[in-house]
């Protein structure tokens, strides 16, 4: 009678304990991917901050190639299959492989349907479609971690019922990974990149918060335009060049909001792009120095680089010691042009042959 009086109270408190232990263990999971996701329990089981990001060591901006061996999934749109439930056939996309001869605006959000995403990313993009494609821009590309047939529904969702823009699926988060760019252990992060013809002109990745439209449409419509001072405050021709840069971009801003304002009567006055200026005391990365002597031409590598013969050279003796660069070097990343020096007439003629915005009203 003892023992099994015993015996019926120990039950339901191990079984209550064996609940408890795997709603911890749940929990704990979750916040461990997510430690952002509940700030009010994570803490207590220690997770705390973000979401698990990777250093961003990897991670891509402007002069990078970008990276070989990238593939993704998406389902293309056809039209006997525009009904949000049809399937259609998942195919590979060689990323790599098509973005080597295209201009490609890549957007990317956590996930599909999820509602940051769709009320303040996706639709940006759509509205600015015409702007954009009016860039010379040939495959606009969101990408997510869902599966192909889920990114394929989200397109169709969002009535984009043609190529305009594809909805493709970052399988198993691969790339996001691979540059860093991740919410959590499995979610693609919310980043933008614009590549040409294999080369990033822009890439931004967004940390945290969400990001309205303007705010992603006013950067990337600004990204388009990026022009890069390698800048050393020390050096006075590095000085005189950062004063005309901010004075013409200034001019240029300006230009662009009486555009705004006025009406088309003042189509004489001199134009200029709008861009924006990017002013760095780092020196250029390997890649960007690559990317730098192709513009420039290998002859120049001495100009860009103390005692440099060639462009192997130049980039080994960078790698040895990052102060045998010799600023300052402005760089046009989107068409491909950069100046090592101050002759200013050379750097308003790269300014001018940026292309004209044309006002689509
Ligand atoms: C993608 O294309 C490149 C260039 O043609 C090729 O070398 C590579 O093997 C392709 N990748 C896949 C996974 O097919
Ligand atoms: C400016 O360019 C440098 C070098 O490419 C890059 O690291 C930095 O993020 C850029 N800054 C902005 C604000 O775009
Ligand atoms: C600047 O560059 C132009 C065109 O390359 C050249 O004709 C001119 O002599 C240069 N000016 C100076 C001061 O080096």
């Amino acid at each position: 009678m003892g023992k099994l009086f015993v015996l019926l109270n120990i039950i339901p408190i191990i079984l209550t304990a064996l609940v408890l232990f795997n709603y911890y263990s749940v929990i704990d999971g979750v916040c461990s991917r997510y430690p952002d996701e509940n700030p009010k329990i994570c803490p207590l089981l220690g997770h705390t901050g973000h979401s698990i990001e990777k250093p961003e060591m990897t991670a891509l901006k402007a002069g990078d190639s970008f990276p070989e061996g990238i593939e993704f999934n998406y389902v293309p749109y056809t039209e006997e299959k525009d009904s949000i439930t049809s399937c259609g056939i998942p195919q590979k996309y060689n990323a790599s492989k098509e973005f080597a001869d295209k201009k490609v605006v890549l957007f990317a959000v956590p996930g599909a349907f999820t509602p940051s995403c769709s009320v303040s990313h996706l639709p940006g993009y759509i509205k600015n479609l015409d702007e954009i494609k009016g860039k010379g821009v040939d495959s606009v590309i969101a990408l997510s971690m869902n599966d192909p047939w889920v990114m394929s529904a989200w397109g169709k969702a969002n009535g984009i019922k043609n190529d305009n823009i594809l909805f493709m699926s970052d399988s198993g988060i691969a790339f996001s990974k691979s540059i860093g760019w991740t919410r959590g252990a499995d979610r693609t992060g919310r980043y933008a990149m614009v590549i040409d013809h294999g080369k990033i002109v822009y890439a931004e990745n967004e940390p945290g918060g969400d990001v309205t439209t303007e705010t992603t449409m006013f950067r990337f419509h600004k990204a388009l335009d990026v022009i890069t001072l390698f800048h050393k405050p020390s050096v006075p021709a590095s000085l005189r060049v950062l004063t005309l840069l901010k004075q013409v971009s200034a001019q240029a801003s300006e230009t662009a909001t009486e555009d705004q304002a006025a009406d088309h009567s003042h189509q004489n006055k001199l134009q200029r792009t709008e861009f924006e200026l990017n002013i760095t005391e780092d020196p250029p990365t390997g890649d960007q120095m690559r990317t730098i002597l192709e513009y420039m031409g290998a002859r120049h590598a001495g100009r860009l680089v103390e005692g440099a013969t060639d462009s192997g050279d130049a980039i080994k003796k960078l790698g040895e010691n990052p102060k045998t660069f010799r600023p300052p070097v402005t760089v046009d990343w989107n068409n491909g042009r950069a100046v090592a020096g101050d002759n200013e007439s050379e750097i308003m003629k790269m300014i001018a042959q940026l292309p004209i915005e044309t006002n689509s009203v």
